[in-house]
């Protein structure tokens, strides 16, 4: 038996794929019988601020950005009823997993999807023109009713930042975990070990972590650079806890 780990990627369904009532109908087409993915985990998230930033980040200065960070929060789908503000992250698993979810998907702006693929899930979205406080015209977002990940790179990335390992089944877990040593706490953009009034704890002994985040924690602490910021380890520890503005 190959010791190779299968290919997962990452996708979620967005607010205005939930508000048209078409979870159903995504779901049969990322499905095992049409498109031979499993689902190795799936999660209903009300994204916060911190989430939306961090996934986004490579868009942060874009015209579109603060759109962008509403749109995938739900408050623009649901601005009366931020209870129905989510999303559904799902890890898919399966032979070139993230190349052919990207297929299914389509391309990013559903005007040229229509064209260029119809018939493929972002066909079914729609573009929003942006305008400034003038009225003024000053760009477009594109509500595109899922998301995957781009590359092998940025699905590891993806399903670290969005889920705990306790979140998806042992045996279907790809990324390396590991039992946190010690306490953590996140209070005022900054990590601490020992508990402080108005900090928030997210780790503590015995509480598996992806191997990645421990080694980041640790560098972050001894004041060494890290490969990630602290809000992308932090954030899915905080998801679903408090209700979010
Ligand atoms: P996604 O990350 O959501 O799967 O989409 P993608 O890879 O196909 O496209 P990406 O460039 O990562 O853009 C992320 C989301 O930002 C919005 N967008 N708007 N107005 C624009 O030029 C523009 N470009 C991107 C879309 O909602 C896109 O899904
Ligand atoms: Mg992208």
């Amino acid at each position: 038996m190959s010791d190779k780990k299968p290919e997962q990627t990452f996708v979620l369904i967005k607010p205005d794929a939930l508000k048209l009532s078409l979870t159903g109908y995504l779901f049969s087409q990322m499905s095992e019988t049409h498109a031979g993915f499993i689902i190795a985990a799936t999660k209903v998230v009300n994204v916060t601020k911190m989430l939306a930033e961090e996934h986004y980040a490579e868009h942060q200065g874009k015209v579109f950005f603060p759109s962008l960070i509403e749109y995938i929060r739900g408050m623009l789908h649901y601005p009366d009823i931020p209870g129905k503000r989510r999303v559904i992250a799902i890890v898919y698993q399966g032979e070139n997993a993230v190349a052919r979810m990207r297929q299914i998907a389509g391309p990013t702006n559903p005007h040229v999807a229509r064209e260029e693929k119809p018939g493929c899930i972002r066909s079914l979205g729609t573009v929003i023109t942006l305008k400034n406080d003038k009225g003024q015209e000053i760009g477009s977002r594109m509500d595109n009713l899922v998301h995957a990940s781009a590359n092998l790179e940025d699905a590891e990335r993806e399903i670290k930042l969005w889920l705990q390992p306790s979140d998806i089944p042992p045996k279907m877990r790809t990324f390396e975990c590991a039992e946190s040593e010690k306490h953590y706490y996140y209070k005022d953009n900054g990590l601490l070990t020992e508990f402080e009034p108005g900090s928030v704890g997210f780790l503590a002994p015995g509480n598996v972590a992806w191997k990645s985040d421990l080694e980041a924690l640790e560098r972050m602490e001894q004041g060494k650079e890290a490969p990630c910021t602290l809000n992308s380890v932090v954030a899915k520890y905080l998801l679903n806890r408090y209700v979010s503005e």
